[in-house]
């Protein structure tokens, strides 16, 4: 089996500095050798080009920050993850923030009649402009893949929408707005908040997951925000907040996926090494993404 490794400097679907180093930390962490070591063949693509946040500018009309730069990044990691697939390797995609999900789910969706979806995260990410608070872009991507929100976002890869509400799974979330909150109940999208994990625990959240997703899709994305995580576990984040999913519980996640054998591709996203404590966010990602590939305890 082969993996196509494709690191995304993207650090302008938010405003904090250092989250565009995500893929440096991540190789820094040996991905690739621990990759290599589960007897994959392990092809690191390098980076997509994105524009540096000096050059960037906002839509002045709907006031998302940065739009086209943010746009014009996705488009070509759209690319880049639909040639993995046709070549038959597995995309890994290192974050960046979290708006290149868009870019990722462009690149996989035309590849899948029915495109399952895991959020791992503290956050929806389905605000559009009218909702968002901050006006940050990596605070939007599950809506624009819903097709909700600004064209130049949600016709990125040339179609529209990439994802359906009923095939999208939302775990560890802990802070929803106003408008992600409506938009939940009316899509009728599946959300284990911190509340269900603990109720059920991990396991029956996995269960779960995975049987509903195994029903109704062909294909399923791991999109896995660092955040979802406790800050005491992956302190390496823009937006932190406070009772996360633990280190044991991620690891138990990605594992029963493993077993599962339903995900396609995956992303790990919104890797902050300047914000970490000795790149400890981005080990407990190549930890995890090694577990989801297959590593056992034995
Ligand atoms: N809901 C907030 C916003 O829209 C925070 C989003 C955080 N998203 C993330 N991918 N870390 O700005
Ligand atoms: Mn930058
Ligand atoms: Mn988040
Ligand atoms: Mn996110």
């Amino acid at each position: 089996k082969e993996i196509s490794i494709i690191g995304v400097p993207m650090d302008l679907g938010q405003t904090r500095r250092g989250v565009d180093m995500g893929p440096s930390a991540i190789r820094y962490a040996g991905v690739s050798e621990r990759l290599e070591s589960l007897n994959y063949v392990v092809h690191d693509e390098g980076d997509i080009r994105v524009e540096i946040k000096e050059r960037a500018q906002s839509d002045t009309e709907s006031n998302l920050k940065n739009l086209k730069a943010v746009a014009d990044g996705n488009e070509k990691l759209g690319q880049k993850v639909d040639e993995a697939i046709r070549s038959n390797r597995f995309p890994l995609v290192l974050g960046g923030d979290h708006s290149i999900a868009i870019g990722t789910l462009a690149g996989v969706s035309k590849h899948y009649k029915n495109l399952g979806v895991i959020w791992y995260d503290a956050h929806g990410d389905l605000n559009t402009a009218e909702t968002s608070p901050s006006g940050n872009i990596h605070g939007m991507p599950l809506a624009v893949s819903l097709g909700i929100g600004h064209p130049t976002l949600t016709n990125i890869g040339g179609y529209c929408p990439k994802v359906k509400p009923e095939n999208i799974v939302i775990i560890g979330a802990r802070s929803l707005d106003e408008g992600e909150r409506i938009l939940i109940k009316e899509k009728g999208i599946k959300v284990y908040t911190m509340h269900e994990v603990d109720r059920l625990g991990m396991t029956k959240v996995m269960e779960e997951t995975i049987s509903y997703l195994k029903e109704r899709t062909d294909g399923v994305h791991l999109s896995l925000d660092l955040d979802g995580l406790d800050p005491e576990a992956a302190p390496g984040v823009g937006t932190p907040v406070a009772g996360g999913l633990s280190y044991r519980e991620s690891h138990l996640a990605m594992e029963m996926l493993s077993e599962s054998n339903i995900i396609t591709s995956a992303e790990f996203v919104e890797i902050n090494p300047i914000l970490d404590e000795k790149n400890k966010t981005a080990d407990v990602a190549v930890a995890l993404m090694s577990s989801l590939l297959g590593d056992t305890l034995l």
